[in-house]
This record gives structure tokens, sequence and C-alpha cells, in this order.
């Protein structure tokens, strides 16, 4: 077929920002409803927490009550969504979902709140976004299952006491240190989420495969799971871009070679670095000499926003310890210099305070 690796990336060219991004857009909560985990045990990893969780789900139920509050934390594409819904399927009790940012006023949680039924689960997802009124009234809710509806304004306002049948709240973040004290302690039990191990990842991939019909052969799963960040999000979109490859180059069948052939065209490398993670490291390495340069300073130079670099980019690289921050800037560690093929000068940056490199 006459197909040239430009235009097929060109037609994708919308969607390349997005494809190693942990959070999910429009078409892709469709796909994601289809490839979630319904119940505990088919959660792939995180077995402590799956353990937890399950304690208290079944010591709830033993008891014939609603659990305790609920707070998933963790970085986007872990499964927070996922484990509210599993939450409401093994208890048995219908969910309401909302969000931080959509409950502006207090009065929007206390709609929400007096339409609650006894033992039903209302996830808050980035509940660390709420307005400051509504998480007062939140906590009140958490508690005593009350809340203080006020009606009118100025002095002549009063406080009507409503009570809440027994709910349960689960509320997920991925900022938990933004999250106020107060809140945090109301909540009974807190699952962190943790980044998925490859050998979890590649379950995962599999997993998904059989859901959406995709042919794996040898060492497909794993060369995605590789690629994939730690993250299920991803790994399930990098298996969506590969099985499109196959398709169309390859006789649908996914093996390590299509899997790495789909993922180079696709510019995710294998660690799972993007086109703007190697732009970053490349800049950073041949244009400062390995840093310490400010992140302003280095969003220029790859022609990207501040925010860009420092939410989208950084986290990751940092993490995998391609960079470091300091409080003189940004520098390349050994390994970043060695992913890119390069020899890092002799003198690390960082290691005194001048230190000057050739071009
Ligand atoms: N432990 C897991 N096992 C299998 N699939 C998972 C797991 N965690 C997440 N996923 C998949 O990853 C996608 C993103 O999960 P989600 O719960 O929406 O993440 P979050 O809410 O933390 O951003 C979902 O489609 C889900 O199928
Ligand atoms: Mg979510």
């Amino acid at each position: 077929m006459a197909f040239h690796e430009d235009e097929l990336a060109a037609a994708e060219d919308t969607h390349f920002r997005s494809l190693t991004a942990a959070e999910a857009d429009g078409d892709e909560r469709a796909v994601e409803a289809a490839l979630r985990p319904r119940s505990l045990d088919e959660v792939v990893g995180q077995s402590r927490v799956r353990d937890q969780l399950g304690l208290v789900l079944e010591a709830a139920r033993q008891r014939g009550r609603a659990p305790d509050h609920v707070l998933l934390s963790g970085p986007p594409g872990l499964g927070k969504t996922t484990l509210a819904m599993i939450i409401s399927h093994e208890m048995n009790a219908p969910l309401r979902i909302t969000s931080g940012p959509a409950i502006t006023h207090a009065g929007d949680l206390a709609a929400i709140l007096s339409g609650m039924n006894e033992g039903e689960v209302l996830f808050v997802d980035e509940i660390h976004r709420m307005s400051r009124p509504a998480e007062e009234m939140l906590y009140m809710a958490m508690e005593d299952f009350r809340v203080d509806v006020v009606i009118g304004k100025g002095p002549g306002a009063t406080a009507i006491p409503l009570e809440i049948p027994p709910f349960t709240l689960v509320g997920a973040t991925t900022r938990a240190g933004l999250l106020p004290g107060p809140l945090r302690d109301r909540f009974g039990f807190t699952a962190h989420l943790e980044f998925y191990e490859p050998d979890e990842l590649e379950l995962i991939v599999r997993r998904s495969a059989g859901l959406l019909g995709v042919d794996l052969g040898p060492g497909g799963a794993a060369e995605i799971a590789g690629r994939s960040r730690g993250t299920p999000r991803i790994a399930n979109r990098l298996l969506r871009r590969v099985r499109d490859y196959a398709q169309v180059r390859a006789d649908g069948l996914v093996t390590r070679p299509v899997a790495q052939a789909a993922l180079d065209l696709y510019e995710v490398d294998e660690l799972g670095l993007d086109r703007l993670d190697r732009a970053v490291l490349d800049v950073l390495c041949r244009r400062f000499g390995g840093g310490p340069v400010g992140v302003s300073t280095l969003a220029v130079a790859v022609g990207e926003e501040r925010e860009t670099v420092e939410e989208v980019a950084e986290p990751f690289l940092v993490r995998n310890g391609f960079l470091a921050r300091t409080p003189r800037g940004r520098i390349a560690t050994p390994a970043a210099w060695a992913h890119l093929g390069l020899t890092p000068p002799r003198q690390l940056p960082g290691a005194t305070d001048v230190t000057l490199f050739e071009a």
C-alpha cells in the first residue's frame, strides 16, 4: 500500500500532543469506559490498595452500613475514577459523579447532597478544586450527615439544617498536598496510587487487547508497556495507535517489531519519552551544556509555554532521573546525556559554581 510515513504522522498530528499526556480527552473517555475493570478482582497491580480497600468494603458489607469516606490520590491515569466506580459496584450502590470545578457554590453541593439516598456513593473528582464554602459544607456533611442550607442574604439570612442519609464520599485528587487538613482528616481511608511496574502494564495491555480484539504477537505487549510511563491510560492509548498501525501495515498482528515501528512513527521512544521530552533534554544538553538553566529560558528554546514544560515534560523527566530541578535552574543528569547518545562534559553542572563547556 502506498503510504508515506509523514502523511500518516500529519493525519495524526492533532493527536500527537495527547499521545503521552496522562489526562484523557473527550473521545478517549468512551473508549476508557469499555476498558475499565469492573470489580476489585479485575484490577491489575496496586495490590496493597486493592487489599486495603477490599477489607474496608467487606467490613462495611458485613455491618450493612455505608463504608467510610475514601480519598484516592495519585497522578492522572492510574485508576482513581476506575476505583470509584468499583466501590459503587462492589457495594451495589448507585454512584453520583461530580467534580471540584463543577461545585462553584455551596448551594451546588447542597443540591447534590440533599438528593442523596441512603448508602449511595458520591464521587467528587478533582476534589482539591472545590470552592472554600463548598468545602466547609462538605466537612459537616461527611462527619454529621447534615448540611446547613442558608436561605436569604445579609442579616435576615437563616440557616436551615438538613439531614442527609448516610452516604459514602469518594474523593479523587492528583494533588493530595493541596487538600486542607480538615478535609483530608475526614476520610476514613486514603489510598495513594503508585505508578505501575512494566509487568503490570503488560498485563493491562493484554487485558485491553483482549477486550478490543487486538491480536498480540511475541513481545508486542511488553514493548507497549515499556513505553507507557508507568500509566495504564497511556498504555491503553499506545495500544490503540499500535493497533491502527498493525491493521494498515502489518496484517493486524502486534508483534514487538510492529509495536516498535508504530511507536517510533509516533515519536514515543523506548523509554516513553515523546518529542517534547527529548526536545527539552536536547536543548538542555546541546545548547546549554547541561545547565543549570531557568525553566523560562528552556521553554523559549523549545518553543513551548513555560507551563507545558513544567507540568507536562518535567515531572516525567525528573521522576526518571533525566533532569534535576535545582535552585539555580534545571540540569541534565548523566542519564540524559546517555539517552541522547552524547558524552557528558567531564565536570557535570552543579558540581562547582562556574562551569564552562565547549559548544
Ligand atoms: N489497575 C488497573 N487495571 C487495569 N486497567 C486500569 C487500571 N487502572 C487504570 N486502568 C485503565 O486506565 C484508564 C484510566 O484510568 P482512570 O481510572 O480513568 O484514571 P484516573 O481517574 O486516575 O485518571 C482506564 O481506562 C482504565 O481502564
Ligand atoms: Mg479520573
